[in-house]
């Protein structure tokens, strides 16, 4: 196999707010790797669209996600931070992946049928190929690691399928294979209200998740209306088989705090969710809260933030558009 350059790539889309599982599962884990690795961050708006956005509310969230990232630590110095639609290279790519990838595969996807649900004809084309253009977004830069929450991982397989298929039907070793970074205590943050479902930007119910926009006084609300049960916490994590709701608040606190969730565990063994979740609203408090605010300082400045962009678009073509060149020779697009 051929060697390639160390390369991040990650995007967010913005449908909706930011919630503390996009933070724990996947933005806080960048914030270190800009120091060892480049970093490459996207805003992913084709991916958006796959389903209905209100174009001035998509706006906005592009500059939200963004701002975001920003607050979470992501240094514009050190990292790239764009909006997917500016570089075409990600639709142009994506377009050469819907050939290569097999309509099995895509059949296989579980978040098409979670997100479709029972009205898979009315589902757009673009939410079935969206798998494609994640590909795309991840090769366009060669990319090889990809820190993620665990709800991704059959997505980088696909795109470790893809890249092996295209490598082996063109006879060239030019995509590498992508390594998933999924790490940390808080990999698969779940629902408030139900510990059996994902925390996710798109559940009707606000008391569900945790926005990186909730003011103090809201998270503390709603850590404390969170469902849990009437047992005691345990002494390890082990113990917590069946009790969905109390492991979710447990990992969440441990990453949160930068500890294991063992620990958290034997210190608060014996104890109540009462005096557990006064903590874990505290703790949340005091490091969601800075965030926020500096989101709301980062929003209140649109031209700043729109440069941001404007020059991580540059960047990122940049790197793409040469990338791009080869696969159009490789796969035998005449540029004349
Ligand atoms: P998205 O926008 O749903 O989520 C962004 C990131 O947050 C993680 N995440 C979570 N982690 C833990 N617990 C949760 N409840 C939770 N909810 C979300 C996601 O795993 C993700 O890392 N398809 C992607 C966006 C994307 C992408 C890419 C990612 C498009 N192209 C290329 C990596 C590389 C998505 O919908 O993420």
């Amino acid at each position: 196999m051929a060697t390639f350059k160390q390369r991040v790539f990650s995007g967010v889309q913005p449908s909706g707010n930011l919630t503390v599982g996009n933070y724990l599962g996947a933005i806080k884990n960048w914030v270190g790797l800009q120091e060892s690795h480049e970093t490459i961050f996207c805003v992913v708006d084709l991916h958006a669209i796959t389903v209905w956005q209100d174009p001035d509310v998509l706006r906005d969230a592009t500059r939200e996600v963004a701002a975001g990232m920003i607050a979470s630590g992501i240094d514009p110095k050190k990292s790239i931070i764009f909006n997917q639609s500016q570089v075409s290279a990600h639709a142009e790519l994506a377009w050469i992946f819907n050939c290569v990838a097999r309509m099995g595969w895509l059949n296989r996807m579980t978040q098409f049928k979670e997100k479709a649900g029972k009205h898979k004809e009315r589902a757009s084309v673009g939410l079935y190929v969206y798998p494609d253009l994640m590909a795309a977004d991840i090769l366009a830069y060669q990319a090889t690691h990809v820190p993620v929450g665990a709800d991704q991982k059959q997505h980088l397989e696909l795109t470790r399928d893809i890249a092996q298929k295209f490598n082996s039907d063109y006879g060239v070793e030019f995509f590498p294979e992508v390594e998933p970074l999924i790490f940390g205590e808080a990999t698969r943050v779940m629902s408030l209200r139900d510990g059996k479902a994902k925390m996710s930007k798109s559940d009707p119910s606000e008391n569900s998740r945790i926005n990186l926009t909730d003011d103090r006084d809201l998270i503390a609300k709603k850590i404390r209306k969170a469902r849990t049960d009437s047992e005691p916490l345990p002494g390890s994590m082990d113990e917590l088989e069946g009790r969905a709701e109390a492991k979710n608040l447990i990992n969440i606190f441990a990453a949160l705090s930068g500890r294991k969730a063992g620990e958290v565990c034997s210190e608060y063994e014996g104890q109540g969710f009462a005096d557990f979740k006064g903590d874990l609203a505290d703790l949340s408090v005091e490091v969601l809260g800075p965030i926020t605010e500096e989101m709301a300082r980062l929003m209140a400045d649109k031209t700043y933030l729109d440069s941001i962009l404007r020059e991580g678009s540059d960047n990122a073509d940049k790197v793409a558009s040469p990338i791009l060149r080869e696969v159009q020779d490789i796969v035998g697009f005449l540029r004349p």
